[in-house]
């Protein structure tokens, strides 16, 4: 095959693709680490991780192994067969999160489809609210995915606009604050459960408070309705502790699992939960011809384990507040630099773009000129989440490199 262009393959995917992304203007060719290089051979810290899916590091040799290995042996049998490596992978998987039920499925929003679906039908069959009449609680500037169900509790118009007729079914409150919540199910007795994001990845790594999480889990239990995290992005890891929810000793209801399940490998979501819960589903009621194939099954246990054995959580723990420190001097001084927040590695700088509202993208060229990816949300946030492998040596160098970059910027606009 020939080799084509970076200008070439960008205007392939401008032609062929559907254009529901904006990506920057690197076409990337390989991956180990913390790296990724481009198709001319340059290399870049990768900073965004794939929206926290790689947390392991791209191509994980020990990942990758269990990849190859049983992609050789066996792919896929659909669920109407037992497989050789499902049930092994139930009970790690199990074990490893503190539940006693796993439901396997592909992607994120599956699994938020999945605990949804979960939720309403134990409201039913359970809680026994009148029919149809089950209502989630949500917060604002969430995000969960992109179905239909998804985006119809969504507040952000490019999320939800245009696709309607919407799900019904979901009340939307403020996020970290646990009072609206109080309000919301003093107000509705057929309120099942509550779905929040431990921290706002999408948001732009929007921490709440620090015990929000917790109120809002005893309100849950006083009221008998289900605490649902969604940590796609949070979990395994990426906040400095396995779960974002073990701050703050919560042990959701149902857990959404899904990204670093398998180190960006292979798409893998899951949802966890106890037997009296997950018993509402019955054969027939509820699944994916991909979820919990052998591949997903190898993959994941072989992910979990890298996450322990290389204590990661800690890493990004001690790393996460180097980073914040190091940015939180570099925001004193600057006028474009306006804040740092975050949790562990996953962390956002907020941008003053005043008067130039493209700033932020501009930043993440000039950084990717200058060696590291990360991608702006929201206009003016730029977030910060490197795969959790990272060296304090290399972490250093990125800051070095964010300084500089923004100190360009600085001199710029004088
Ligand atoms: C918190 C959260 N939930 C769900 C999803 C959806 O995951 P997926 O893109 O795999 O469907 C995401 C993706 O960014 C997410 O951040």
């Amino acid at each position: 095959m020939k080799k084509l262009s970076a200008e070439e393959l960008i205007s392939l995917e401008e032609k062929y693709g559907a254009h529901n992304y904006h990506p920057l203007p690197v076409v990337l060719d390989r991956g180990e680490g913390v790296y990724v290089w481009d198709v001319n051979g340059k290399k870049y810290f990768d900073f965004l991780s794939a929206y926290s899916a790689v947390n392991q590091g791209h191509c994980h040799p020990k990942i990758i192994k269990a990849l190859t290995d049983q992609s050789q042996k066996l792919t896929l049998t659909s669920r109407a067969f037992y497989n050789n490596q499902l049930g092994v992978y139930e009970e790690y998987i199990c074990n490893y999160f503190g539940y006693e039920k796993v439901l396997p499925m592909n992607t994120g929003a599956e699994a938020v489809e999945t605990a949804i679906k979960l939720c309403r039908k134990w409201a039913y069959n359970i809680k026994k609210i009148p029919e149809n009449l089950a209502q989630i609680v949500v917060c604002e500037n969430n995000f969960h995915g992109r179905t239909t169900t998804i985006v119809s509790f969504s507040i952000d118009p490019d999320a939800y606009r245009d696709y309607g007729p919407y799900t019904p079914g979901f009340t939307v409150i403020k996020y970290n604050d646990a009072g609206e919540l109080e309000k919301a199910l003093n107000t509705n007795p057929n309120i099942a459960g509550f779905l929040v994001e431990p921290i706002q990845g999408e948001a732009g790594a929007y921490v709440p408070d620090d015990g929000y999480l917790s109120q809002c889990y005893k309100l849950c239990q006083q009221h008998k309705v289900l605490f649902i995290a969604d940590e796609v992005q949070t979990g395994i890891a990426r906040t400095g502790k396995l779960l974002a929810c073990d701050y703050e000793n919560v042990h959701p209801d149902i857990l959404i699992l899904g990204k670093a399940i398998s180190g960006g490998v292979y798409p893998i979501s899951a949802v966890l939960s106890s037997n009296d819960i997950m018993k509402v589903f019955q054969p027939g009621q509820h699944g994916s011809t991909f979820g919990g194939n052998p591949v997903a099954a190898a993959v994941a246990i072989s992910a979990l384990e890298v996450i322990r054995d290389e204590d990661l959580a800690n890493n990004a723990f001690e790393l996460g507040k180097y980073f914040r420190s190091e940015l939180g001097e570099l925001c004193k001084k600057s006028n474009i630099a306006k804040s740092v927040r975050g949790k562990g590695l996953l962390n956002a700088l907020i941008i003053n773009n005043e008067g130039h509202k493209n700033l932020a993208w501009d930043i993440c060229l000039k950084l990717a000129e200058n060696g590291l990816l990360a991608k702006p949300t929201h206009t003016n946030i730029i977030r910060f989440a490197p795969p959790l492998v990272i060296t304090k040596e290399q972490i250093e160098e990125c800051v070095e490199i964010i300084k500089r970059t923004i100190s360009l910027f600085e001199r710029l606009n004088k």
